[in-house]
């Protein structure tokens, strides 16, 4: 079975969740993990059996921080996953890798697994030059990590360039170029850190397309933003997935 996690940004206001969660009711939501928007944790974790995920968490666990959301509050939420170094909060919010480091501390502290973001950019991507982008952001986070750390995170490759485009065959990669750089990605981690980590796609997976990447065997699941906050693409891929 794939780890599908749908990451619903800031899309949807209070009545489009509660209409979500009415058309996707299901037995395969208790297999789906869902990262809502933090003010509608509570209303997910109250009305639906999706496994909860926090779309990111604070670097410090103090009460002396005006608008962040710490791991002890998720925890309290249920949350068992979190998005961490998601490539719009590195881009927007100029997330680090010194904050990343922290924020994943603070969920393993709390059990929860972090979901570590990686991926690179159009640019990176025309120099052919994204393993070395790719490895050297796993690599200025993981060596601040102790193993155990290391052992609880799950890795989300999405690069940027295929972010929320909808997912014309032009604006996806290839499965091919998808199966090497996250064979890649887990090799990295296994030679350097003897460890070994699923690795999940991220980049405008869609009801189009789930098909065709099911096929790459070395991914281990899938972070679906756009479509995780359309009742019918999400049914679609949860039964493409999860069962
Ligand atoms: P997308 O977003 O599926 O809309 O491309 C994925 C993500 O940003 O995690």
């Amino acid at each position: 079975m794939k780890l599908v996690v749908g990451n619903q940004k800031a899309y949807l206001q209070k009545s489009e969740v509660i209409n979500f969660i009415e058309k996707t009711k299901s037995e395969l939501c208790k297999n789906a993990v869902i990262c809502p928007s933090s003010l509608y944790m509570e209303y997910f974790k109250e009305n639906s059996s999706y496994i909860l995920g926090g779309q990111n968490v604070a670097m410090l666990d103090t009460g002396t921080a005006t608008g962040e959301i710490t791991a002890k509050q998720l925890k309290e939420m249920n949350a068992k996953y979190t998005i961490v170094g998601h490539s719009e909060r590195r881009a927007n919010q100029k997330e680090d890798s010194e904050m990343l480091v922290g924020k994943i501390k603070r969920l393993y502290e709390n059990e929860i697994t972090s979901i570590l973001c990686v991926g690179e950019g159009r640019e990176v991507k025309e120099q052919d030059s994204t393993k070395d982008f790719v490895g050297k952001q796993l690599i200025d986070v993981l060596d601040n990590l102790t193993k155990e750390e290391i052992a609880s995170l799950v890795i989300a490759y999405e690069p940027v360039w295929a972010i929320s485009t909808g997912g014309a065959p032009s604006v996806t990669p290839t499965n091919e170029e998808i199966a090497d750089v996250v064979s890649y990605i887990k090799d990295l981690v296994n030679d350097k850190y003897e460890v070994s980590l699923k690795v999940l796609y991220g980049g405008s997976v869609n009801s189009k397309n789930i098909e065709t990447l099911n096929e790459i065997t070395q991914v281990d699941g899938y972070l679906i933003g756009g479509a995780s906050v359309k009742p019918d693409e999400f049914n679609y891929i949860m039964e493409k997935c999860l069962q």
